[in-house]
């Protein structure tokens, strides 16, 4: 795709050369990510989060990709209570008011679709940092991105996600980016009532990937490349009484991981619940805090990219 003022709303936009491109730029970013070494490529841009529903992560993320690139924010971080759409202004006027101000917009919105509809009002480009359970593109293309710097390769790798696969959005992302990878082997790990969604099983079938699923997590948990966490999400849950049926269903612990390949990498998106106990933050294949960095490295590529500075 030509990233150059494109709205970057759903994991499907992405091939693989233009993963592999935004990869590129991202290693060169690293850098910077790391807090090595200052740039002013983004001198005078400004970027806007707007965000409807509560985050740590990304927010800061985005925020930080641009500040440590020279660059400026406005931000509202409570969209819900102190903006314009408490007096019923439409997301489309939103966009169109907010582009006035920024040259990109960093959007997280509990609907799916919320960031299109947008995005259909804004003249710069809007970036999705997650809509509802739907879909969370810039985490997806961390994740795959931490792959690509831990792993050394994408294709061929054994990865099971474990946990809310119905609920998590980073899955169906990351279920969606990794379709452009070849010889990939699925391992979907959740109880029933939380499986993947099946149109993104046929899609990663329809890829040729071998996929099982099954409810056992530690009678897989021997051989895989790849083990990604994903918390169970309570507040997507309709039912009280069905979270707590699910609460603590997965727990990676020390025990689990003497059971993993050698070589085995962790991730997880974060925020933390209670799906990796905390003794296993000093494993070496446990890489989810090393991924916060990955994804301001990301961003800043995503951002120049969109901007058209790379
Ligand atoms: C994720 C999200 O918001 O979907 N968090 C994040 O952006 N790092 C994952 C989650 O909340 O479980």
């Amino acid at each position: 795709m030509d990233f150059t003022g494109t709205h970057i709303t759903a994991s499907g936009q992405f091939e693989r050369e233009d993963l592999d491109l935004l990869f590129r730029v991202a290693d060169s970013m690293l850098p910077y990510a790391q807090k090595n070494g200052v740039s002013d490529l983004m001198k005078g841009k400004v970027l806007a989060t707007l965000f409807f529903e509560p985050s740590t992560r990304t927010r800061f993320s985005f925020e930080t990709a641009m500040l440590r690139l020279g660059g400026h924010v406005i931000n509202n971080y409570l969209m819900n209570e102190t903006s314009s759409i408490t007096k019923w202004e439409s997301l489309y006027d939103t966009g169109r008011t907010v582009s006035q101000f920024a040259d990109v917009i960093a959007m997280r919105h509990p609907e799916a679709g919320a960031v299109e509809e947008l995005a259909k009002g804004s003249t710069v480009p809007v970036i999705s940092c997650g809509d509802g359970a739907h879909d969370h593109p810039t985490q997806g293309l961390l994740d795959v991105y931490t792959l690509y710097k831990e792993k050394g390769r994408i294709d061929g790798l054994k990865i099971a996600m474990v946990g809310d696969l119905k609920y998590s959005r980073v899955v169906h992302s990351q279920s969606q980016l990794l379709r452009n990878y070849k010889n990939i082997e699925l391992v979907l790990v959740s109880p029933k009532e939380l499986e993947l969604p099946e149109d993104l099983v046929s899609e990663l079938k329809d890829s040729g990937f071998k996929v099982t699923v099954t409810e056992d997590f530690e009678a897989v948990v021997g051989d895989l490349d790849v083990i990604s966490m994903a918390r169970i999400q309570k507040e997507r849950f309709p039912d009280m009484d069905e979270y707590e049926k699910f609460k603590g269903v997965y727990v990676l612990t020390l025990d689990l991981l003497r059971k993993a390949k050698q070589d085995a990498l962790v991730m997880a998106p974060l925020p933390r619940v209670d799906e990796i106990d905390i003794a296993c933050d000093g494993d070496p294949r446990c890489k989810y805090f090393e991924q916060v960095q990955y994804g301001v490295a990301v961003r800043m590529a995503l951002l120049a990219l969109v901007l058209g500075l790379r």
